[in-house]
């Protein structure tokens, strides 16, 4: 029986903000069109300004059984907080940021560092997880898992390998981010 089917425990509902972050084209649109719609389209299309999509994590096995209403912010592309101040305003207000890089190409996982950065001069003590994407093109890796593993230490971050093909880890990644926001409430 999980906490929810107990008699008597009351649901605890939170709302969260989470930005996704990481270099043009590693597939942050992908992973959450997954996440949200168990789609993927192999077909680039950059995205433009900002979209937000909401999705309702369930979270049954905490003390108290918990739904965290996610409101996930889609920005376009890799712009820097040094290169577009008005990124402060996408950056600013959220609980948690799924750092995403391409494990196809070794300098969106170095982008990432850059990122980070750009997180603590905002707000510190955010949730993070990184998605070290495109798992699936394993001829293709550039970058190996122990140097994602290391780079997720030294940021203090939770990370998966994912694929927004297949599916891998997308429904992980975004449950990981969730416990971690609840987890600070
Ligand atoms: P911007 O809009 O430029 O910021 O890009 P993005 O990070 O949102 O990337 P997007 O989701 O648009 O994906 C870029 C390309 O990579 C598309 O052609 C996707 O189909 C492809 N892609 C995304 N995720 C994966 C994956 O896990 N595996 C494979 N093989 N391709 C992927």
């Amino acid at each position: 029986m999980t906490n929810s089917e107990q008699p008597g425990a009351s649901v605890r509902t939170l709302a969260k903000k989470v930005c996704l972050l990481g270099d043009f084209g590693v597939g942050k649109t992908s992973l959450v069109e997954r996440f949200i719609y168990g789609r993927f389209n192999p077909l680039y299309q950059a995205s433009i300004g900002v979209q937000t999509r909401r999705k309702v994590v369930m979270l049954d096995d905490l003390p108290q059984p918990t739904e965290v209403k996610m409101v996930i912010w889609d920005i376009a592309g890799s712009q820097r907080l040094s290169d577009n101040p008005m990124r402060e305003s996408y950056l600013r207000g959220s609980h948690g940021a799924l750092l995403v890089c391409d494990l196809t190409r070794r300098e969106t996982v170095d982008a990432l560092r850059g990122y980070v950065e750009d997180l603590a001069r905002v707000k510190v003590d955010m949730a993070v997880v990184l998605a070290a994407n495109k798992a699936d093109l394993e001829a293709e890796r550039e970058v190996s898992v122990e140097e994602v593993a290391e780079l997720a230490t030294a940021m203090d971050a939770k990370y998966l390998l994912t694929s927004a093909k297949d599916g891998r880890n997308v429904e992980a990644a975004f449950q990981a981010l969730a416990e971690m926001m609840a987890a600070v409430s």
